[in-house]
């Protein structure tokens, strides 16, 4: 097989040839079956490029999931584990999941929860699973409503990630990927965010290096703190008011608002508290508030919605104490963790991000 694109931890395959190295990982592989899970759109884009590149895969079972955030639920996960049980499946099978992070974190919880656990490959298709979603071991289920109740840490036996899959995706949802870069270059690596402020990801020639690097970044810091015990926690930056807006949408239909739009309306509040409780100097508070709102459309959060938010935050993993905690920024490619801030705090936060977006579309 080629070489993986880190040495160490779960082999990750990034490139042309990747579909190439899933091939030669299955002949290598003894298993008594194989489970692809898809979506509706995944069945229609991926799978046939999929199936046509590894014809191994000709026979694999097909499970069809229907997708979006309000199906990764446990109620989804108990009919997987019902059609994998009547199918069959035993300790010896495989499941591919070849999806967006919806699908890998609900796949990657079936599997690793299945007959005490089975082995599993992640084929990302969406930006946002092939630069973050897909590897770090994370699976899980949203429950009620609250993002990411319920889960585990198991890692995926090797990631595929075949950047073309990204030629079906709509634009929105390739800006929604592209805001975890931005959070790696903000958390990690200032000369990163120099790049990705130069990088238009309508320009399919710079996916291959901005998954490489986005990749490095958040395999470093997995495999120094796998568990989240302290290093792991800066990859939270932007995600506790990130995840509450998530949720808050989740619960009015009317609505929608993807994760990634989520975290980056996430990202102007945390850099704001950041610019408050961690030293992220006011230039470097303007420089991220400017990149984020020329990009993003603005999210609408009535100021009645404050109330909401801080109770979904109240559900936050990170909390300890009775205290919503926060991943902030010392300086642009620095971070901090375990920084509590009040609940009058975070109201400002919100309020700055509602006077940014307000002036940026002025300036439009
Ligand atoms: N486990 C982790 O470490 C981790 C990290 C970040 C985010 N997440 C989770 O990831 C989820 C968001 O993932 P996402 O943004 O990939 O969303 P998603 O999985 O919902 O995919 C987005 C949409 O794109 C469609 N799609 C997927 N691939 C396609 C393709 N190649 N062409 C056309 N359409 C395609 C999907 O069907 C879906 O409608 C959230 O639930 C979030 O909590 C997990
Ligand atoms: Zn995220």
């Amino acid at each position: 097989m080629g070489k993986p694109l880190i040495p160490i931890g779960t082999p990750i395959y990034l490139g042309d040839d990747a579909l190439t190295q899933l091939d030669l990982w299955l002949k290598k592989e003894k298993m008594s079956s194989v489970f692809i899970l898809v979506d509706e759109n995944t069945l229609q884009h991926c799978l046939p490029r999929l199936i046509g590149r590894v014809k191994s895969l000709a026979n694999a079972e097909i499970i069809e999931l229907e997708s979006g955030e309000l199906n990764k639920t446990p109620d989804v996960v108990l009919q997987v584990w019902r059609v994998l049980s009547e199918l069959g499946a035993d300790r010896q099978s495989l499941i591919i999941n070849l999806g967006g992070g919806v699908l890998s974190d609900l796949g990657g919880f079936v599997a690793s929860t299945f007959k005490r656990g089975i082995r599993f490959l992640n084929i990302p298709t969406t930006l946002l699973a092939q630069i973050d979603a897909s590897v770090g071991g994370k699976t899980g289920v949203d429950l009620d409503g609250l993002k990411n109740e319920i889960g585990t840490f198991s890692e995926p036996e090797a990631v595929f990630i075949y950047p073309d899959f990204l030629q079906t995706l709509s634009k929105r949802e390739m800006l929604a990927g592209f805001a975890e870069a931005i959070k790696h270059g903000l958390i990690a690596d200032a000369s990163y965010w120099k790049k990705i402020k130069i990088t238009s990801i309508a320009d399919n020639q710079a996916w291959p290096e901005l998954i490489a690097r986005s990749v490095e970044i958040k395999s470093e810091i997995v495999q120094e703190d796998p568990k989240e015990k302290g290093l792991r926690k800066s990859l939270n930056f932007g995600h506790t008011i990130g995840h509450a807006i998530e949720a808050f949408f989740l619960e009015r239909v009317s609505s929608s608002v993807l994760h990634g739009e989520a975290v980056a309306a996430g990202m102007i509040c945390e850099a704001w508290l950041s610019n408050q409780q961690a030293k992220l100097s006011a230039d470097e508070l303007e420089d991220i508030t400017q990149f984020i709102t020329q990009r993003y459309l603005p999210i609408t959060l009535d100021d009645d919605a404050d109330h909401r938010l801080i109770e979904l935050m109240r559900h936050d993993k990170k909390n300890e104490g009775g205290k919503i905690r926060f991943t902030l920024l010392e300086r642009i490619g620095q971070a901090k963790w375990h920084v509590a801030c009040s609940p009058d705090q975070i109201i400002e936060a919100l309020q700055y991000y509602r006077y940014s977006v307000k002036s940026a579309l002025l300036i439009r």
